[in-house]
Formats: C-alpha cells, structure tokens, sequence
C-alpha cells in the first residue's frame, strides 16, 4: 500500500476513484476477516495514512508542516513565500516518510522573512489549501509567518503553522471528502499553549462558499477555550464539533461529562472527531507526547434540526469557522481526513505513532525571548513598574496593564517573539492583535508597522537582547544603532544612548529606563 500514493498521483482522477475504492472495500474485508485493531494496523513503520488504509478508511486529506504521513510520501509539505522577492519555494522532506527539510526554508527565507502560502494534501486526492479568501464573517486572511512556530520532531527542528487572528487556510474544490451525510473521521496535532475564545480554530469538513448555510454544513474539529453552549467544565481549552452554529460537546451542543475539563496548556495536543454522518459521533483527545486517547463523547448527533443526517459540503477548513469568522488563534502540525468512520483500533495505532515521532520544543512558551513566545515587556523604573510597552495610535508607549485592563488593552501589550528579522541571533516583536505588524523605531521613535519586506524595515525591527543595563531584566540594542536601545521617556518608546542631543537620550534614568522584565503575556 506504501507506493500506492505515488502511483496513484499519475492516474487520471476517474481512475483513481475507482482504484481507491476497489482498495478500499479490499481494506475493509482485511479489517473483518482478521479482526478490528489487527496487528497490520500498528506496524511501527506505518504512519497515520498507513494505518488508516489499512484500516479500510483512507486519508482523503493529509496536511501536515512537519512530517510525512505516508511511510512512502515523498513529496512537498507546504509552500513558502519570500518577502524581499516574492519568489515561493516548496518545503520537502529530509526523506522519503520522514521530516521536513526546515533547513531549505531558513536558507531560502535567510535575511528576509516568509510567510505560508500552500499546504499541501499528501493524499493522493490532491486537497491543497491555500490563504482563505473573505467570507461571510471575516475579511481575507493573511498567510502565516513561516518561522513562528519553531518545534522539534524526530529530534529534527522543524516549524509548525501559528495562527493569529486574521490567518486561515483553505480549499473549497475537493476530491473525496465526506459530503451530504458521509462518514468521516479526522484528528490534527495542535497545541494547548496557544489558544483563545474567539471563533473558531477548526481543521476538517466546512461549505464551499466561505458563508454559514446552516446546521450540519460543517464537520470540524474546533480547538480552543471558546464555550459556545453552557456548561462546559474546566478551563479548557477544550476538542469540540463545529458542526457548524455550534461548537458542540454532546448531542445537546453543552458538555454532559464534568471530567472534559479541557487539556490545559498542553504543548502537543491530539484533537479528533469522527462522524457517521447519520446518528453518531465522537470526540477524543489525548497527549501527542504520551498516552493514549480519551473519549470524551461518544453518541448522538446533536438534537437541534440539521445535524441528523448532517449536510457537510466537503470543502476543508483550516484556522478559521466555516464562515471565516477568524478572531481565533492556534496552532497545527499535523491532521488528516478520512473517507469512512475510522475504528477505535486505528485511532489508537494513529496516537501511538504520533507519540512515537516525539513531538518536543517550546509551542509559543510564554514568557520568554524565544521564537514563537509570546511576551509583554514591562517597565522596571521605579516610576512605572506597572507600565508595559503596548502600542496605541500606531505609535509605542507605555502604561499600565491590571488584570482587569480591557482584552484590546491587554492585546495592545502582547508580543509575540520572533527571530530578528535582520538577524535571527536578534529578535522582532509582532503585534499580538495586528499579525505581520512589527515594533520598529523611525526617527528613534518606536511604532507598530506593517513589515514591508524591506532592508530598512528589518534593520529598524531587530533588538539584540543582552543583561540589563541597570543589572535588572534585559535591554534590548538596536540591530543598525547598536550603541542605542530600547528606552521609555515620558512614556514613549524610543531607542536612545545614554546621553546625546535627543531629550530622550538623557543620561537620567537611562540605565533603569532601558532595563526591561520580559513577561509573561497579558493576553496569551
Ligand atoms: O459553528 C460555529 C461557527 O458559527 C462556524 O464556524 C461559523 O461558520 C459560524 O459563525
Ligand atoms: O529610527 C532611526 C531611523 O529613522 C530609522 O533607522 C529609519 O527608518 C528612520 O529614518
Ligand atoms: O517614561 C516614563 C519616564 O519618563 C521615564 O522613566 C523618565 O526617563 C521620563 O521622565
């Protein structure tokens, strides 16, 4: 079966359909004649695609940034677009079913930065998504930066895809995805350390014209802290059905089991849903570092109108709702599609081969100066210990931030770390709530700006962390002002040296004034 991808790659697509399912149906009679959970299912060479053929439901999408998922996929992962010269490059593998060549992208993307354009289907169904267009709640998405989730696989360094708000993947033309009541199953790898309650970090089934066409148009998993119909239990962040008008826990849409108290902030995170399509389906999570699968929900389909049979349209979703409502955030290393309800056996021999990959690394750990961090940065002169730095009016400032500050506030003063973008032994500050918007200094005044691909915007945007100047937390040099830094004066953000013709360059305070506490988020 392991060549079957390939081969089946060169074949007309009629053809293929009828390969596929003369294979499928054989895969199936294998299943029941030598029993569910048979041992062919969880050979250690068999990658997630492998098992579920094997198991009589074949991947009919397959998307991953990091890994093959077929033991014989040796194609590309995903596309990288450059910004200095919009010239794209796609990212493969170091070998044939084995990990990303992340290495291709540092050097093609070297000096300048890359976001994602294309994810590619491994399946043989040719299911690419592409940068979401407008929809019926959200503009068009913007692509992700293509270094910002920095992780290791396989003791390999690779890079997962980090949605911000504002970021989604697409395709409404498919081949082979459930439609009008078809069984299907899926799971994604994901993280718990990056999530929010805004609608709806979903991977799986949604409608083909980016707007909402009511109940049982969607089949997805949704992942995040987001409790669409009460009670749900815990914190979260939680796997649930977006089944669309709803994140569902339970036929009843609320949460009937009070130990789904959510994964926490788990770095690697196994989400799954399958769905009969007719009058069931189910929900499971587990840790993609150890363990097993926990089911969650295991029944009915929701009891509301629409769900039963379900009316999914087939087209696949990644980041956003089925009607681009893009306010969520996430992240995704791996997840798969399924034509047919895939067994408890299979899933379970998916889960230990994920754990077995040992997926390791910081996912956006918060609080520190590494790439995918996100941060607030606050002030530690004794005037204004509460201050951080947020932008405001485009322009950088400081002040202070409670636990009860607004959540734009709390936006406006998080910062995601990024490698610098002039130089990665340096760092860059995104802006949490404008993705792709960076600090920069502009006539020695710090702003939040659109990174423009160019030299100078690089330059203005990259700060070299060293010990604190007042031997208190970090400063931070300017990348092409070396002897300047980073530096609050009458709550502005400049970079200055200490003593010079500018007013902020006074030697006053400077020491405590360039000395900053690298935080945790106020809004992770
Ligand atoms: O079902 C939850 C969300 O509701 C869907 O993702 C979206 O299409 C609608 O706004
Ligand atoms: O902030 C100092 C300089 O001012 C920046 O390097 C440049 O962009 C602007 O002219
Ligand atoms: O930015 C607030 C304070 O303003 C700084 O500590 C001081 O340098 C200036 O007076």
């Amino acid at each position: 079966m392991h060549v079957l991808p390939t081969l089946l790659r060169s074949c007309p697509r009629r053809l293929r359909s009828a390969v596929l399912s003369v294979l499928a149906a054989f895969a199936t009679i294998a299943a029941l004649v030598v029993g569910v959970g048979a041992p062919q299912a969880a050979a250690a060479s068999s990658l997630p695609c492998d098992v579920y053929a094997a198991a009589g439901t074949p991947c009919v999408a397959a998307h991953s940034l990091v890994r093959a998922l077929y033991s014989s996929y040796s194609g590309s992962l995903y596309q990288v677009k450059r910004a200095s010269d919009g010239a794209t490059a796609n990212i493969g593998l170091l070998a044939t079913g084995g990990y990303a060549n992340a290495a291709a992208q540092d050097s093609f993307c070297s000096g300048t930065t890359c976001i994602i354009t294309e994810i590619y289907d491994q399946s043989p169904r040719h299911n690419h998504l592409t940068i979401e267009g407008a929809g019926g709640a959200g503009a068009a998405d913007v692509g992700s930066p293509a270094d910002a989730l920095p992780v290791t696989v396989g003791g390999h360094q690779v890079y997962g895809l980090e949605i911000s708000a504002g970021m989604g993947y697409r395709d409404n033309s498919t081949s082979g995805v459930a439609v009008n009541g078809q069984a299907e199953g899926m799971y994604m790898v994901t993280s718990g350390t990056h999530v929010n309650n805004r609608c709806c970090f979903d991977y799986g089934n949604a409608e083909t014209n980016n707007t909402d066409t009511g109940n049982g148009h969607m089949d997805a998993i949704n992942f995040g802290t987001e409790c669409w119909f009460s009670p749900c239990y815990g914190q979260g962040p939680w796997v649930q059905a977006d089944l669309e008008n709803g994140l569902f826990q339970s036929d009843a849409g609320y949460s009937k089991n009070t130990s789904n108290t959510g994964t926490g902030p788990l770095p690697f995170v196994t989400a799954l849903l399958k769905n009969n399509g007719q009058n069931h389906f189910a929900l499971k999570y587990g840790n993609a570092q150890s363990g097993g699968l926990t089911t969650t929900y295991s029944g009915g389909e929701p009891t509301t109108s629409g769900y039963s049979p379900m009316h999914q349209e087939g087209a696949i979703v990644l980041g956003t709702g089925g009607d681009n409502s893009n306010g969520s955030i996430g992240s995704f290393f791996e997840g798969v599609m399924t034509s047919g309800i895939p067994t408890d056996a299979a899933d379970d021999a998916v889960q230990s081969n994920i754990v077995s990959v040992g997926y390791g690394g910081s996912t956006g750990s918060t609080g520190t100066l590494n790439a995918g961090s996100e941060i607030s940065l606050r002030a530690t002169t004794s005037c204004c210990t509460t201050d951080y730095v947020r932008h405001q009016n485009d322009a950088a400032v400081i002040s202070p931030l409670t636990s009860s500050s607004s959540s734009l506030d709390k936006s406006d003063a998080t910062w995601i770390v990024r490698k610098g973008l002039a130089d990665s032994s340096c760092v860059s500050f995104e802006s949490r709530n404008y993705p792709g918007d960076f600090l920069r200094h502009y006539n020695y005044r710090l702003y939040r700006q659109p990174m423009d691909g160019t030299s100078q915007f690089r330059a203005d945007a990259t700060f070299c962390p060293q010990t604190g100047k007042s031997g208190t937390g970090t400063s931070f040099a300017s990348y092409n002002y070396p002897t300047k830094y980073l530096r609050h004066y009458n709550n502005n953000v400049y970079i200055a040296s200490n003593g010079g013709s500018n007013a902020w360059d006074s030697s006053t305070s400077w020491s405590d004034d360039v000395s900053w506490a690298v935080s945790a988020p106020w809004a992770p």
